[in-house]
């Protein structure tokens, strides 16, 4: 749970800099004026409306979510977009953080926001959204995604288009489009259409690469790395799909500002192993000594649970944020192991990087952790929270807590100091309320969460799970008010309750 949450982050993180570079399309006025074409469903229409349909995209969003509010206008731009297409694809939206929703989004394991799903056949089949964010990549994600799951491949030029060289595409060849083998593939295709594309053809030599002579049945994956294409001839479903997983993950997964590797980007950091990454700067003339010896390392760890990034430090600030590192440290290495533990080897040598990753393979490596805030003396009612505790702290304590986010150097953060200490007193025989503080540029925000851009922000998260960002007064009364009105008694408080009040019946 804890690393499924900081994989997320850090996804978001990178992915950051894709957003930033993607064309925006909507602008206010645009909004304002049109009709909306995502439907919004709720618990009491979901099934019915979904279950009309072929073809629905469902977003699960929350409305204190900013990737989500920056999906808003591509979505509804692309839903306007879709809304003639033939045949009808629906985008609808769920708003996950309802009360009245939270079983739905049970139901969909929905982990994270925004996550979109592909159901089709009336929700029948459900698939997760794997395309792009943008209106113009979602329109044509989806208008693939509503045909069939493989083309026919009759022409060079059909071949081209599809093959193009920037993504991962799965082509069976076969000597004819019936038999088990050819189901299978289908079924397969099918299964995975939402990540991968697939192709069929009755003619190699039509193929871009690879032995044109065979008649099949065969399935090529071309890839856009390492060694652009592998042949398979075991047509076990599950064999067929374990296959097209372990081709298509790159030895090193390139990070940089380039978004067609932003698909493999994701993949690892959704992959369950320990994760190796290497920041480099990619103008500094140095990559490619770097390159060479980092790969041999991939390749001799492939299989022993560890995966390869290599990163670009001028797309990676958001990652460097993160971990706390710095422009100086580079190149550097940092290996995330699962369970959170994070070992670094700053300024390293391409030589050095075989022994060092050897050594913390064999326990030889101590974690590194970034310095804890320290807290300030007088400051005992407020609490001091490090990204470890924030978790158990904000998240899972059951309690109305407010929460600081602070720069040491920020002087509005000072002049706050002492009014916080002063509303944590006042609710120092409340126990159902903590007021908290988070230093944030040492610790791990979880940025799909909470939108600092600016220092101090407050956001609140009652008792029952809302989130709200205070953007009242910073004085003592407004503060106070604003806790007493959203605060949520816990389970504790109203047995106290409860007890209290038997006793002034007694
Ligand atoms: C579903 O119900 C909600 C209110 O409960 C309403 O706002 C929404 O428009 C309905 N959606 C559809 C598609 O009927
Ligand atoms: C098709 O896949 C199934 C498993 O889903 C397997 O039992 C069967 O042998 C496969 N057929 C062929 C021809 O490989
Ligand atoms: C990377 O190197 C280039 C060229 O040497 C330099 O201009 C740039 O500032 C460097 N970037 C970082 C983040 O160090």
């Amino acid at each position: 749970m804890l690393a499924s949450m900081a994989s997320r982050v850090w996804i978001c993180l990178f992915l950051f800099v894709f957003s930033q570079i993607a064309p925006s399309f909507a602008s206010e006025t645009d909004e304002a004026q049109s009709k909306e074409f995502v439907l919004t469903l709720d618990n009491s229409n979901f099934s019915d409306t979904v279950g009309k349909h072929d073809f629905v995209v469902v977003e699960f969003y929350a409305p204190w979510c900013g990737h989500c509010k920056k999906l808003a206008p591509e979505y509804e731009k692309a839903a306007s977009a879709l809304s003639s297409h033939d045949p009808p694809i629906i985008l609808a939206k769920v708003d996950a953080n309802e009360e009245k929703n939270k079983g739905l989004a049970g139901e969909f394991e929905i982990k994270g926001f925004p996550t979109l799903k592909i159901l089709r056949n009336g929700g029948k089949n459900i698939q997760d959204y794997k395309g792009p964010r943008d209106a113009e990549g979602i329109v044509a994600y989806l208008k693939k995604q509503s045909g069939p799951a493989s083309g026919e491949i009759k022409s060079v030029e059909d071949a081209s288009a599809l093959i193009d060289g920037s993504k991962i595409v799965v082509v069976g060849v076969f000597p004819e489009f019936s038999g088990e083998k050819y189901e299978n593939f289908t079924a397969v295709a099918e299964k995975l259409r939402s990540e991968y594309e697939f192709g069929h053809t009755l003619d190699a030599k039509l193929l871009p690469r690879g032995e044109s002579s065979v008649t099949g049945p065969v399935v090529r994956l071309f890839k856009p790395f390492d060694e652009l294409l592998v042949d398979f001839k075991d047509f076990d479903t599950d064999a067929l799909e374990e296959f097209v997983e372990e081709a298509s993950t790159p030895v090193v997964t390139l990070f940089n500002k380039d978004p067609s590797n932003h698909p493999f980007v994701i993949k690892f950091f959704n992959s369950p192993n320990a994760k190796a990454m290497l920041f480099l700067n990619f103008s500094s003339g140095l990559v490619d000594a770097f390159k060479s010896k980092y790969r041999d390392v991939a390749e001799q760890y492939k299989g022993q649970g560890i995966s390869f990034l290599l990163g670009d430090v001028e797309a990676s600030q958001g990652a460097f944020q993160y971990f706390g590192l710095k422009d100086d440290q580079v190149p550097l290495i940092v290996i995330q192991t699962n369970d959170g533990l994070k070992y670094l080897k700053p300024n390293v040598e391409p030589e050095q990087i075989s022994s060092w990753v050897k050594e913390y393979k064999e326990g030889n490596v101590l974690p590194y952790r970034k310095s804890e805030p320290i807290p300030e003396v007088n400051d005992e009612s407020v609490k001091v929270v490090v990204a470890d505790s924030l978790h158990d702290m904000v998240f899972n304590s059951g309690k109305n807590v407010l929460l600081e986010f602070y720069a040491p150097w920020c002087g509005h953060c000072k002049k706050l100091a002492p009014i916080l200490d002063e509303v944590a007193g006042s609710f120092q025989s409340d126990g159902d309320v903590i007021i908290a503080k988070i230093d944030a540029t040492a610790n791990d925000i979880p940025v799909d969460m909470f939108d600092v851009k600016g220092y101090p922000t407050l956001y609140f998260r009652s008792a029952s799970g809302n989130l709200l960002q205070y953007d009242g007064d910073r004085t003592k009364e407004d503060i106070i008010d604003f806790i007493k009105k959203n605060k949520d008694k816990t389970t504790q408080q109203d047995q106290q309750d409860q007890q209290d009040l038997r006793k002034s019946e007694l």
